[in-house]
């Protein structure tokens, strides 16, 4: 996947986003924010950072005789419809969809703005009139997520509140610096019902990621139906770390989970994690395993031990059986087929097994997706999406080998563990998480860039960022929530927001805001020492 080249000018920098009276050095807290937020946000004072900011006007009211405009086109009028619906019970207003693009708030489509490219939108706020203009539907729906955060955070709440819903004059044009931007959900280590999972759509989708990675299989459990498999989930899917039950989707659980996150612009990439990790899978078929007996049912946190049998010819047949499934209930490109920590695969039998898994894959019309094991130990397929899941210390030869893969055509997803794993420690006293890649503080997750981060990986190889989200120390909403936030909109930005325009100092402060969001939203946030928040929170 190569990265669309666009280049709008970053009009609005620290002068616009103003007023960053928090201590720019690293040491103790920084001072609190005001504690209640402005009645008009600043054009541009949201997460991520938009492209290019012109505030200047009076602001645009929303009012009780607000009508939401949208052309006949399915998909604008779907998300006016999405827009209307989260706009009505904080206001109480009626916010009629109608078709008049004389409305106040108006959202249209113009194919002729081809620099607006897939995702990107532009916002013109002034007195009367709101526009939201994009080349396509999820260009619309990214914009709605600016609309959302320019307003009070009220917005977010579920009973009406009586105040003003103002949004700064100007005009935003945004488009996002990658066009991929994950992140990824472990429901393998803890199992994550169909509505937490939604949840967290919900909260990925504020921050225009576009991607949901869904970690579907591992040692402890496999969380999908496999109609020609049905051990998998009979026997496969009851255990998880600790010794919980389980569980795990039906293929119609799985679908719905594809719909939802569809209807936010996010495209799901199922993982089947091979030939490694596949505990569950033994353990529901042993014939699988090269001795062909079964091994009892993984509950622990530890990881290597388990691979597939390269020389099985059953090996194959089940992984053409379970991708063929998993492709035909995929609407999106990509099949994710892991190849990490195959620690107990012997060399040769590693690169057998996923030279004849990658074809799969293709066969079905999907791209492979794997994590950087594939480029070291295999050979990754002409337009396979390598993730990148190393160290800052990791070794140069095993960064080379990945920059090898691209010059032989492969794209890169960025997962750096100690940046961008979003179930590492913040600090040595954070209760839950893993340390193994190091505590990952807020500012150390934010300040890195993409573009530069692999040596001999140029930023047009990189397709963009993803926050992987692990469970083996997760096991409710409330602690997803917790490690995720507020790291997670600041990976976000890395994927969207141009290079040039980003700061730690500046995004303390608008990250520290955002709090007022997560309390309507009702998110178990953690709070950090490193940013401010509003005073009294
Ligand atoms: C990984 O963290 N094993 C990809």
């Amino acid at each position: 996947m190569r990265r669309r080249l666009l280049a709008p000018a970053v009009l609005l920098l620290a002068t616009a986003l103003g007023c960053t009276e928090a201590d720019p050095g690293a040491s103790g807290p920084p001072p609190a924010l005001p504690a209640a937020e402005p009645e008009v946000r600043p054009l541009g004072r949201i997460v991520p950072l938009p492209a290019s900011v012109k505030p200047g006007g009076a602001p645009y009211a929303l009012t009780a005789a607000t009508r939401v405009g949208a052309s006949g086109h399915p998909g604008v009028r779907a998300v006016a419809e999405q827009l209307a619906a989260h706009l009505r019970p904080a206001t109480g207003f009626r916010l009629p969809v109608v078709a008049d693009p004389a409305a106040d708030l108006a959202l249209a489509l113009d194919p002729a703005a081809a620099a607006l490219g897939d995702e990107g939108y532009e916002l013109r706020s002034a007195p009367g009139r709101l526009t939201l203009t994009a080349r396509t539907p999820a260009g619309l729906y990214r914009g709605v997520q600016t609309v959302r955060q320019q307003l009070p955070a009220d917005i977010e709440r579920t009973t009406v509140r009586h105040r003003s819903w103002k949004i700064a004059g100007g005009t935003v044009r945004d488009v996002p610096r990658f066009p991929y931007r994950g992140a990824m959900l472990d429901v393998a280590r803890h199992f994550f019902t169909v509505d937490e999972v939604k949840a967290y759509v919900d909260r990925v989708a504020l921050y225009k990621y576009n991607v949901l990675h869904l970690h579907l299989s591992d040692d402890q459990g496999w969380r999908i139906a496999v109609a020609s498999r049905p051990r998998l989930t009979a026997v496969g899917a009851a255990a998880e770390v600790g010794g919980g039950p389980g569980g795990f989707y039906t293929r119609e659980q799985y679908r719905e989970l594809v719909r939802y996150a569809a209807a936010r612009h996010i495209e799901v990439v199922p993982e089947i994690d091979l030939p490694g990790h596949t505990n569950a899978a033994l353990v529901s078929y042993p014939e699988l395993t090269c001795d062909g007996k079964a091994p009892e049912p993984h509950t622990g946190i530890d990881t290597g031990f388990s691979s597939l049998c390269a020389e099985k010819e059953e090996t194959y047949a089940f992984a053409a059986d379970v991708l063929g499934e998993i492709a035909a209930l995929t609407p999106g490109r990509f099949l994710h087929i892991g190849g990490d920590e195959a620690d107990s695969t012997a060399p040769a039998d590693y690169r057998a097994m996923t030279d004849r898994f990658q074809p799969l894959v293709a066969r079905h019309g999907k791209k492979v997706m794997a994590w950087h094991q594939l480029a070291v130990d295999g050979v990754p397929a002409p337009g396979t999406l390598i993730q990148y899941w190393g160290l800052d210390r990791t070794p140069g030869a095993e960064k080379e080998k990945v920059a090898e893969a691209v010059r032989a055509g492969a794209g890169v997803v960025l997962s750096p563990a100690d940046r961008a794993y979003l179930d590492m420690k913040y600090a040595d006293d954070t209760p839950l998480g893993l340390r193994w890649a190091g505590t990952v503080s807020v500012r150390r997750s934010y300040e890195w860039d993409p573009g530069a981060y692999l040596p001999g990986v140029p930023e047009s190889s990189v397709a963009g960022v993803e926050a992987p989200l692990w469970t083996e120390t997760l096991s409710t909403p409330e602690h997803l929530d917790t490690m995720a936030f507020p790291r997670l909109p600041g990976l976000a930005e890395l994927g969207w927001s141009p290079a040039g325009g980003r700061d730690w100092d500046t995004y303390r402060v608008r990250l520290g805001e955002q709090a007022h969001r997560w309390d309507a939203l009702g998110i178990a946030w953690y709070r950090s020492p490193e940013v401010p928040w509003p005073a009294g929170r």
